[in-house]
């Protein structure tokens, strides 16, 4: 099929090229010059795994290509998505204007029936308001359909989560459109559902609200467990073989982060205000997940004292593992929070270091994680990259002025830890 997808962030970039992948010939539109020259030259503006082999070899194909022209993407394309971005505003609300832009652009240069699938995480409703102004600014007056046609992809693993999707969701208000997403979504053989627009626009933001409620729920079982001495691991994996629970997404940390997560919540408190209900229970998420931070700074301080003059490493940067993406990360704010107590930080991350350097100033990256630990006080996990596994411990112990971990995303063994001579302290365990 012949797709045009509007904006090349993670979702837009990522989902243009795994459209490519399975053969539809598909055309990426962004307004800014700079990154689309980047694409055209063979560069990927984001770390994902897998994601910079595909482009190039779809690009190599012919079915993939860039460009600034939205008219261009609408007049080579029977399928339009909006992959652009929904920030939030300082409200919590989201802000619609990249979306409405973009509706406009489209409506003034289709000549012929067109499909416009949002994809874009929105506000319940929102897919009324897009065909509404597409009808307003269409100039020739044709016929077309409205689609909502919501992302789980998660970064790090958006090209996995892409080819092999749980579900497809696709939001009608007519017919019409279905056989045209049935094929673009065949070669991916996953199940398809078909609802309203309103239910599949609802449907990503109670997943991702309920995906973040999990999360604190078992970060809130992790204060019980310290203050019992049970193990949050062994709760978590108790709950999770029932089949009702699951497993996934039980991990307690110190807190999530990221672009959706945060974001998604304070929208779907924020919709459900307008509508007036008040949904407490998305606001103690919200409350679970700062004080987890909160909690586990306390530890660091309690062990530590005063902080003021002292060296700690920080291990991660990023939001989470296998991306590059520091936007709302926790391991971010973990470390200006350690400035503002007066440490001075050595820091690392895989992938993230380029990115992080314009939030995190007055630090000392450090290209290797092994030596990190030198010459500090102390050593933070922030994020739960594989790597980090790795580690060389006994190094990392010599070179600690006193053998003291702080692991927020629990990736040791604490009995191990404490065999090889470590403070170690984790979340829940
Ligand atoms: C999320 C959703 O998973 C995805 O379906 C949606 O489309 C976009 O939002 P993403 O933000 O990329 O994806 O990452 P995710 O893997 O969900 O992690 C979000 C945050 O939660 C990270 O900070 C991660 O470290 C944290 N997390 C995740 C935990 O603390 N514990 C867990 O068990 C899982």
């Amino acid at each position: 099929m012949k797709l045009t997808i509007i904006g090349t962030g993670y979702v837009g970039l990522v989902t243009g090229a795994c459209f490519a992948e399975v053969g539809h010939r598909v055309i990426c539109v962004d307004n800014d010059a700079a990154k689309v020259k980047t694409l055209q030259a063979g560069g990927i503006p984001i770390y994902e795994p897998g994601l910079e082999e595909m482009v190039r070899r779809n690009v190599a194909a012919g079915r993939l290509s860039f460009t600034n022209d939205t008219a261009e993407g609408v007049a080579n394309s029977d399928v339009i998505f909006l992959a652009v971005p929904t920030p939030p505003q300082p409200d919590g609300s989201v802000d619609l204007s990249f979306i409405e832009r973009v509706a406009r652009e489209i409506a003034g240069a289709m000549t012929t029936y067109k499909i416009i699938v949002d994809k874009s995480t929105v506000p319940v409703q929102t897919g009324d308001k897009v065909a509404e102004t597409i009808k307003r600014y269409c100039k020739a007056k044709v016929e077309f359909d409205v689609v909502s046609n919501p992302e789980f992809l998660r970064e790090g693993f958006a090209v996995e989560d892409l080819m092999k999707p749980d579900r497809i969701v696709i939001g009608v208000k007519t017919q019409r459109p279905v056989p045209a997403m049935k094929e673009v979504y065949q070669p991916f053989n996953a199940p398809i559902i078909v609802t309203d627009i309103n239910s599949a626009e609802l449907i990503k933001h109670a997943s991702n609200s309920f995906l973040a409620l999990k999360i604190s729920y078992i970060n809130a079982i992790s204060v019980i467990c310290e203050a019992t001495g049970a193990n949050v691991q062994e709760v978590a994996n108790g709950m999770g073989m029932d089949e009702r629970i699951g497993k996934r997404f039980l991990n307690a940390s110190l807190g999530f982060g990221g672009s959706c997560f945060p974001k998604d919540l304070s929208a779907f408190i924020k919709i459900a205000e307008e509508l007036r209900y008040d949904f407490g229970l998305l606001k103690e998420v919200q409350r679970i997940n700062s004080g987890q931070m909160d909690r586990f700074l306390k530890k660091i301080i309690d062990t530590l004292w005063v902080l003021k003059g002292k060296k700690i490493g920080v291990l991660g940067l990023a939001f989470k593992q296998n991306t590059d993406d520091v936007r709302m990360s926790p391991a971010i704010e973990l470390c200006h929070r350690l400035q503002k107590e007066g440490a001075e930080l050595r820091v690392h991350d895989p992938k993230a270091m380029d990115k992080a350097k314009a939030l995190l100033k007055d630090v000392t990256y450090v290209d290797e994680m092994n030596a990190v630990a030198d010459g500090c006080d102390a050593l933070v996990i922030a994020t739960e990259w594989e790597e980090f596994k790795q580690l060389d411990l006994e190094r990392a112990r010599k070179s600690l002025s006193h053998p003291i971990l702080f692991d927020g995303r629990n990736l040791f063994d604490p009995a191990r830890m404490e065999q090889l001579g470590f403070i170690y302290k984790s979340i829940g365990r």
